[in-house]
């Protein structure tokens, strides 16, 4: 899209008022583009943004983030129209996880509770007893009666609660993992950006896999990362997540030098929303999220019981 400045603050002026005339707010996820974040009423993590679509009595919710997440919006407000710009804005972890496999997996553990991360489809969310995010997963488990968890569908994420935790955490698949954190957050991306800062921390989201977790001074969600940066001191950090995350983190601390650990570590599919797929959004109302009554009505009372655990 192009980036001429009187062009991207008009589009912006006409996303604002055309929020003013739908009654609608926009979420927008921590790897959003800097004009999509700075055109956001509320910018944050998948928590973050859940609970926010949870609070919020505007009519109608533009997701700026991938399905899985306007999907969770949606599913929490059956009386508001949730509109996600570009349908196609998917999440490749998400689809390591299906019906299928979970039903293979509860055959070989049978009364083993099934936890899905956030980034899942509905379908998948259906047959989960818990839903849990990177920022609330360790909290959740640690609650639950059961020493033998099966957690889906990302094998890093899995590996980091078994460690917190202490338990016996089945990842379900065995490979279901983020390219962008597995491949290019690599040990070779660390190093080289480690070498080039000696002095900077280090903060990695637990996408990232266990031995490049084990170099960080941080493992955290994008924004317990952002919380992070206050709490560890110093003045420079590395990203180790989705380069969109650093954006958000200067904008918290102007003062401090932050940077990407690779700033081509790029989520193509958070990267589909833009300021002109949102004004068309709002202009049409569409296309709006839509989920069945009976998965609705199951995968929200998950979601809830979940939330209320991690109160
Ligand atoms: P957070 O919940 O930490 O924002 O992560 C979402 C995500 O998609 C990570 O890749
Ligand atoms: Fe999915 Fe990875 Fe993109 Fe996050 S960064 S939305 S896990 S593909």
């Amino acid at each position: 899209m192009p980036k001429h400045k009187g062009y991207v603050e008009k589009l912006m002026t006409e996303i604002r008022s055309l929020c003013e005339k739908r009654k609608a707010v926009i979420l927008a996820h921590n790897y959003e583009s800097p004009e999509v974040q700075d055109v956001a009423d509320y910018v944050g993590d998948s928590l973050e943004l859940a609970r926010s679509a949870l609070k919020t009595d505007a009519e109608v919710i533009v997701f700026a983030g991938v399905s899985f997440m306007a999907e969770v919006a949606a599913i929490l407000n059956e009386d508001k129209i949730v509109l996600h710009p570009v349908k196609e804005a998917g999440c490749p972890l998400a689809d390591f996880m299906n019906p299928q496999i979970i039903k293979r997996f509860k055959d070989k553990y049978p009364g083993s509770p099934l936890v899905a991360y956030i980034n899942s489809y509905v379908e998948t969310k259906f047959h989960a007893d818990y839903i849990v995010t990177s920022a609330s997963a360790v909290k959740l488990i640690s609650k639950l009666d059961a020493d033998t968890i099966l957690f889906g569908p990302d094998k890093n994420l899995a590996l980091y609660v078994a460690k917190k935790t202490g338990k016996n955490i089945i990842a379900v698949p065995k490979n279901g993992h983020c390219y962008v954190h597995e491949y290019l957050i690599s040990r070779y991306h660390i190093e080289k950006v480690k070498d080039e800062n000696p002095t900077a921390k280090l903060l990695v989201h637990p996408e990232v896999l266990p031995e490049n977790q084990e170099v960080a001074d941080y493992v955290g969600s994008t924004s317990q990362m952002l919380a992070a940066i206050e709490r560890l001191g110093g003045r420079k950090f590395l990203l180790g997540t989705e380069e969109g995350l650093a954006y958000r983190a200067k904008r918290l601390h102007p003062d401090m030098e932050i940077m990407p650990v690779n700033p081509r570590a790029i989520c193509i599919d958070m990267k589909k929303i833009n300021l002109l797929n949102i004004k068309r959004s709002l202009e049409t109302l569409k296309p709006q999220v839509h989920i069945e009554k009976e998965v609705r009505e199951k995968v929200r009372s998950i979601l809830e019981e979940s939330l209320r655990l991690i109160r």
